[in-house]
């Protein structure tokens, strides 16, 4: 099963096996990560499930599709380059090792 890392603001480290066709933000909500609030619950609308992905991880991912993209102007935290929403990162073999920190506050 994939495996994401979750920083938290204060640096703490959680490894979570995520089933793949999941989502990040998924993976976050179901094991009680603090600071990922998915209010809209994956529907694209709330940008609460943003996360910065780390830099040395990020290339595993594809570019973000329009949708996400508009959205990630709406974060409560100032959107940077590595910005994503997590409800629109699928987990995939591909993903195993992702490192998302999460940001200080969502709304
Ligand atoms: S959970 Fe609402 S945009 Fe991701």
């Amino acid at each position: 099963m994939p495996e994401i890392t979750y920083v938290g603001v204060d640096g703490t480290r959680r490894r979570i096996d995520v089933p793949a066709g999941t989502s990040v933000m998924r993976g976050a909500v179901f094991n009680d990560i603090d600071g990922i609030v998915a209010q809209c619950a994956g529907n694209a609308q709330c940008a609460t499930c943003h996360v910065y992905v780390d830099d040395t991880t990020v290339d595993r991912l594809e570019p973000a599709r329009p949708d996400e993209d508009d959205l990630l102007d709406f974060t409560a935290c100032p959107r940077r380059p590595t910005s994503r929403l997590s409800c629109r990162l699928t987990v995939t073999a591909a993903l195993d090792g992702l490192i998302v920190h999460v940001p200080e506050r969502q709304k």
